[in-house]
């Protein structure tokens, strides 16, 4: 029986994406520059990756094509979180191959990097691409979060690479899987393994960018479909005028999708990370600052309001990240100790006497399932940050706050909060235009950097600001966007994450309007994703990309 589908997936299946030029010709060619240096640690990365330190910016041109016409064999993982616009990577990396020789196969290895390491895959066909194209979601060769690390994970990988008789390898990851694959680049290259490796560029959270990659794939679609829900709500709270909605957005450390849904929907209340960081906010003046809000909103007449929490706050406030910290460090030495304790009231003991005296009372003072959360790693030894309610930690204070407060006779404020977290929610929502053409735009030139013979980059797409015909397409290797820093308590060759920039035009922007926000209702109404329509309407990219690009231009 053949599957239904809806009529926007049957009029979106007919979109074409916008390629750039130079991939539009009929003759593509790669040029490199100068050699590069990482951005610190040169020394250090320099011995990590002797085979593939410095490679030279990639830039992909129309002209004489010295590209592979050859037979290929090309595989492709998904790895990591989901975010919008994957499968038209995929799609884009075939159409790719099959123009430059319809001989060439695609191969989709399934569940992540762990079907990479157990040799699962199957061939892409032209069927099944063709049933995914600018669909949402990673459920073509679905997603993982496994870690290609271990020398017997990369000997495995290596092994059925030669099996497949595989050219190359297209990872499509954040930061951190991109710099697993400059791992399997460098550990393939030292072994005299033909297999190259190209990562892309993905992630929701927006924090991998740089100057060589202007965005991540995905942010776009997902902050939109965040915004399109917080701007519902607003219209709700100013109909109903009776409640406070605390809306937790996804975004592991970087506040970039929190603020982008600031600047699209204007929330009374937006807390930036990076900024509670910078000026050393602790959470008791977090709740102050919160609480005063509603109460002067309360004063107007106002009981309802809207405030915005990044999922990364725990981590930025000093003494919760230090604690953080100090149990990684723990959890590194003694991991399997500490979660073979049975009770939680074992762990928090054993813990309390190997932290430090103040991380021990500031984790002593979280909520049971929060501590427990703070005891998980993934594989990358992130803390699971989505499953930190922070928005209820955030009520529960401000309740007492302001409990405490009305019985000084200090306010009238009356209280009733909701609690939200929009994570999931946008991270399989079929691609808005820009992440349809940027997607394919990125699979296009992964699949001729492969036919170039290079690896260890990462593939990128530059000048997205202006119209698809203008985009260029190109590789950074990946040792350029390489620093060290701690990772369960060793340190790592990492892409340095953008976090962001209280300097920059979007956090400005965001920073000279929120008293306004606080006190007025000067909500926007973003709307749902629109793919037919005016331009201005269907192809806006984030406020975040317009004004950090226009912070270029006024530069
Ligand atoms: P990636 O960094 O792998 O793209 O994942 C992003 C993300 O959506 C984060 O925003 C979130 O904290 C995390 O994944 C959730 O992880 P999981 O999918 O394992 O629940």
């Amino acid at each position: 029986m053949s599957r239904e589908i809806s009529a926007l997936q049957k009029a979106r299946a007919a979109y074409q994406p916008k390629l750039p030029k130079a991939l539009r010709s009929g003759c593509i060619n790669v040029e490199l520059g100068a050699p590069t240096e990482s951005l610190t640690d040169k020394e250090d990365i320099k011995k990590l990756f002797p085979n593939t330190y410095g490679q030279p910016v990639a830039k992909i041109v129309e002209g004489e094509s010295k590209l592979n016409t050859d037979a290929m064999k090309v595989g492709v993982v998904l790895s990591g979180g989901q975010a919008p616009g994957g499968h038209n990577v995929i799609a884009g990396v075939f159409d790719a191959l099959k123009a430059a020789n319809p001989a060439n196969k695609l191969y989709g290895f399934l569940k992540g990097p762990g079907g990479v390491i157990k040799g699962k895959y199957k061939e892409i066909t032209a069927e099944i691409i063709d049933e995914y194209r600018n669909t949402g979601g990673f459920d073509m060769i679905m997603s993982g979060r496994d870690k290609i690390e271990k020398p017997e994970d990369l000997a495995a990988c290596k092994k059925n690479f030669e099996t497949m008789g595989l050219d190359g390898i297209v990872i499509i990851g954040g930061d951190d899987s991109n710099t697993n694959a400059a791992m399997l680049a460098e550990y393939l290259r030292a072994q005299g393994s033909k297999t190259v490796v190209i990562g892309v560029p993905k992630t929701i959270d927006g924090d991998m960018k740089n100057d060589q990659i202007e965005a991540s794939f995905g942010f776009d679609t997902a902050a939109k479909t965040y915004s399109e829900l917080i701007g519902n709500i607003c219209r709700d709270a100013t109909s109903a005028v009776k409640y406070w909605h605390f809306i937790r957005l996804m975004g592991r450390a970087a506040s970039h999708v929190a603020l982008e849904c600031a600047l699209q929907t204007h929330p009374n209340i937006a807390l930036i990370s990076e900024e509670i960081q910078a000026k050393g906010t602790t959470l008791q003046e977090i709740v102050d600052y919160i609480a005063d809000v509603i109460c002067e909103r309360a004063a107007a007449g106002k009981n309802y309001g809207i405030l915005v929490v990044p999922e990364g706050l725990p981590e930025f406030i000093s003494d919760i990240k230090a604690m953080i910290d100090e149990l990684s460090n723990i959890l590194g030495k003694d991991e399997q100790y500490i979660h073979s304790l049975e009770d939680h009231s074992e762990r928090v003991q054993y813990l309390s006497n190997q932290l430090s005296d103040h991380s021990a009372r500031v984790y002593g003072s979280l909520p049971t399932d929060i501590q427990e959360v703070l005891l998980r790693r993934d594989s990358h030894g992130n803390v699971p940050l989505s499953q930190v309610e922070t928005e209820r930690l955030l009520i529960d204070l401000v309740s007492d706050k302001i409990r405490m407060l009305k019985t000084h006779g200090e306010t009238e404020a009356k209280f009733s909060p909701l609690a939200h977290f929009f994570g999931y929610e946008g991270r399989c929502a079929a691609p808005s235009n820009f992440d349809a053409d940027y997607t394919y735009s990125l699979g296009y030139a992964a699949a001729q950097l492969v036919r170039a013979g290079l690896t260890g980059y990462t593939v990128n797409v530059q000048n997205l600001i202006k119209s698809s015909d203008e985009w260029v397409a190109g590789g950074t290797p990946v040792t350029m966007m390489l620093n060290m820093e701690m990772r369960k308590g060793k340190p790592t060759p990492v892409i340095k994450k953008a976090l962001v920039d209280l300097d920059g035009e979007p956090f400005k922007h965001f920073a000279v309007n929120r008293e306004a926000w606080a006190a007025n209702d000067l909500y926007l109404f973003p709307g749902p994703i629109q793919y037919f329509g005016p331009s201005e309407v269907c192809d806006a990219p984030t406020a975040t990309l317009a004004l950090e690009k226009k912070e270029i231009c006024t530069a």
